[in-house]
């Protein structure tokens, strides 16, 4: 039986050359890179090369990356270490109600803590438009913090913009990039954004590692507290053969971004066309074309998700009703009810993100098998 793997905003399979960049970091450069003698001082290098390679990709300084246990730390440090170094100042965050999990749980944390939480609104196809933002900011404000790509649809949102019109306001922004990185080219610079939150296993890098870029000059109380490691904002012995892997996943993105999106496109023009011919009543979610080139979210009337996965998994083909965090919990996408979908179209939904492996072959295998499931669930 075939297997077919569609769920790569869940998480890809680490590429061969990130693990081979990884192997000799278990092997003779197993040192600590805070150790002056030559074990430490061969991880030192590792490490920070992977810096170099991370900041490459999206046009920041290495001093701006600090490594972190993935996207979902990253975006807590940001959050959290705003709101602690914001003492005597605005006690108002500002994001929007698609974020990640890790976004929204950790601004319900902040409300329970004493800060104001708004949750603007976003249109049918998922994005939030900026002169919400606009007129959401007030006085009190810190913190605007918007997704560059939502996960479970792909939808792009305007960030640049956002972020323009939050620093005319004095207003610091952070940006969740975890499903934007190495899919869409990103520039720090020209974002213009204080915090960027990245994450290495969406881009066939190890799980257990990303980055939160700090813009020179922003200052951030760190979640933990310890030694000086990525100079004391996040302590603790680095996970350096993660980063390894992290960098030469960016080094591949940086070489094959272009190549990957023509591939990636056309693949999802043929499930998206190979859908929508044959099976009826089936609707898209996420903006037509502002959205991630790998990712379609379908929604098919009638059909209990759910149930759905459960029997393309069966034969093979790995898809996935939206977040993993939500998946588990068996609850209808946050994402897809604030877009203005009714819990039952939010239960009928598929996600399909692919991946630069997947061929035409697998996605017409694909087809065929979501066509057949389709038929045999759907109600009569
Ligand atoms: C948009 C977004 N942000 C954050 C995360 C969390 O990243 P990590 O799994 O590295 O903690 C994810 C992962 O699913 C994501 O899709």
């Amino acid at each position: 039986m075939p297997s077919v793997y569609l769920d790569h905003n869940a998480t890809t399979r680490p590429h061969p050359d990130v693990v081979r960049e990884m192997l000799p970091l278990f092997g003779e450069a197993f040192g600590n890179p805070s150790s002056l003698h030559g074990f430490g001082q061969q991880a030192r290098r590792a490490l920070e090369l992977a810096r170099q390679r991370v900041a490459a990709l999206i046009g920041a300084e290495e001093v701006e990356i600090v490594f972190t246990s993935g996207g979902t730390e990253a975006n807590n440090a940001a959050l959290l270490g705003v709101a602690r170094s914001s003492a005597g100042r605005g006690r108002h965050l500002i994001t929007s109600a698609v974020e990640h999990q890790s976004v929204l749980a950790c601004s319900e944390h902040l409300e329970r803590l004493g800060f104001r939480v708004t949750r603007l609104a976003v249109d049918s196809a998922g994005w939030l438009d900026p002169a919400r933002v606009a007129s959401a900011i007030t006085e009190e404000t810190r913190l605007v913090s918007v997704m560059l790509a939502n996960n479970d649809v792909g939808t792009l949102q305007s960030v640049a913009e956002i972020a323009k019109t939050a620093h005319e306001r004095g207003v610091l922004v952070h940006s969740d990039g975890v499903q934007a990185l190495g899919k869409v080219p990103i520039d720090v610079r020209e974002l213009g954004v204080d915090l960027l939150s990245l994450s290495a296993h969406k881009i066939y890098g190890p799980q257990g590692i990303g980055a939160l870029v700090v813009s020179s000059g922003v200052g951030l109380e760190p979640l933990l507290f310890g030694g000086h490691q990525e100079r004391g904002r996040r302590p603790g012995t680095e996970n350096v053969a993660a980063a390894a892997g992290f960098g030469r996943a960016c080094v591949l993105a940086r070489q094959r971004m272009e190549a990957r999106t023509r591939h990636l496109l056309g693949l999802r023009e043929r499930l998206e066309r190979g859908i929508f011919e044959t099976i009826p009543d089936c609707r898209l979610n996420g903006h037509p074309t502002r959205r991630l080139p790998n990712t379609l979210n379908v929604t098919f009337l009638g059909l209990d998700a759910e149930l759905a996965l459960m029997s393309l998994a069966e034969l093979g083909v790995a898809v996935s009703t939206g977040s993993a965090c939500s998946a588990a919990s068996h609850q209808a996408s946050h994402v897809l009810v604030a877009m203005g979908r009714s819990r039952e179209e939010a239960r009928g939904s598929l996600r399909f993100s692919l991946g630069e492996e997947n061929t035409e072959a697998e996605i017409d295998y694909a087809v065929g098998a979501l066509r057949r499931v389709v038929e045999s669930l759907r109600p009569r």
